[in-house]
């Protein structure tokens, strides 16, 4: 039997749904039931009616699959998949910000360990954090980990004391706008799409500035047949899907996140027969962590 049948039948007999972000390989996109970016996989992963979720993506998403689904096994393809920028903040920075400001908002990005979510009083994705920190009834917010989302979220909402910490996805960071300028010289009438996450001198150069998603209904709705994109390669397969006359172009050294990557269709099959790498959450950090993401998800409707 060929193996995207073996996962469909197995599937059915646990009653397991598979969620994937956009960021993973295509045949696992190809074949997972949901596919998105952080906040409308958060959003599934609360509203599911089943008994297992396979979730391919990274440590961070299992952990708040958990959280946002405490009566489901949440089944990671591949544990050692990890985003480090999850780790790029530390409890001290965050306590001696709550020592300094007395009406102080810690707000954290998805892509956060659920020990740094503990420390939070709310989460946010990058598909929500603008509108979350511009309705938060604080003036002063630490953002934590992702100084690039953090940057961007201060500039839209500049009413607010944005205070940041050091972390920094490495794959978009390295997206050099010098390459972004080389492939705009090269296709003039492409626009440029880019993440938040990217370095400042390559959002300042962009057209449009958003999630995952946002980056895939930008490009479904322009008039524009060439696009110049800065994210992750794994958003091609939604896009071209989409798009099937649309050029689409990255920069020569790819973003590519090699922890998504990790997941293939032989580690979830074998999830899925096994039950192994349940994704879990210690005790200490969970009902604080999950009053953070229930905050966003409450926040964002
Ligand atoms: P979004 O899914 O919010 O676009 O974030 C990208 C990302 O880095 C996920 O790890
Ligand atoms: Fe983390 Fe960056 Fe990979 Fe997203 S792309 S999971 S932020 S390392």
């Amino acid at each position: 039997m060929d193996i995207r049948e073996e996962i469909g039948k197995i599937k059915k007999e646990k009653d397991a749904v598979i969620l994937a972000h956009y960021y993973v390989l295509p045949e696992v996109q190809e074949i997972a039931d949901y596919v998105g970016d952080s906040f409308y996989l958060s959003k599934i992963a609360a509203d599911l009616q089943c008994k297992t979720v396979v979730y391919c993506g990274v440590s961070f998403m299992g952990e708040s699959g958990c959280l946002l689904s405490p009566d489901k096994a949440v089944l990671m393809p591949d544990i050692t998949a990890d985003c480090p920028m999850a780790h790029m903040v530390t409890e001290q920075e965050v306590m001696s910000a709550r020592e300094k400001y007395e009406d102080l908002a810690v707000v954290c990005y998805i892509n956060s360990t659920a020990e740094v979510k503990s420390w939070s009083d709310v989460s946010v994705t990058s598909a929500n954090a603008v509108k979350i920190v511009r309705e938060l009834p604080n003036r002063n917010i630490l953002f934590v980990p992702d100084r690039n989302l953090g940057r961007f979220v201060a500039a839209q909402v500049p009413e607010k004391n944005v205070i940041l910490v050091d972390g920094y996805c490495p794959i978009h960071e390295k997206i050099s706008a010098d390459e972004m300028r080389r492939l705009k010289e090269k296709h003039p009438r492409a626009l440029i799409a880019v993440h938040p996450e990217c370095n400042a001198e390559v959002t300042a150069m962009a057209d449009y500035v958003g999630s995952t998603s946002g980056i895939i209904a930008y490009a479904a709705k322009s008039s524009a047949e060439e696009m110049i994109i800065g994210t992750e390669v794994g958003v091609l397969y939604e896009l071209e899907k989409q798009n099937p006359g649309k050029k689409f172009y990255f920069p020569d050294t790819a973003p590519v996140c090699t922890d998504m990557k990790l997941i293939t269709l032989e580690k979830i099959l074998h999830v899925l027969k096994t039950g192994d790498n349940a994704a879990g959450v210690t005790a200490d950090h969970a009902a604080a962590a999950t009053r953070t993401l229930t905050r966003m998800l409450e926040l964002a409707k």
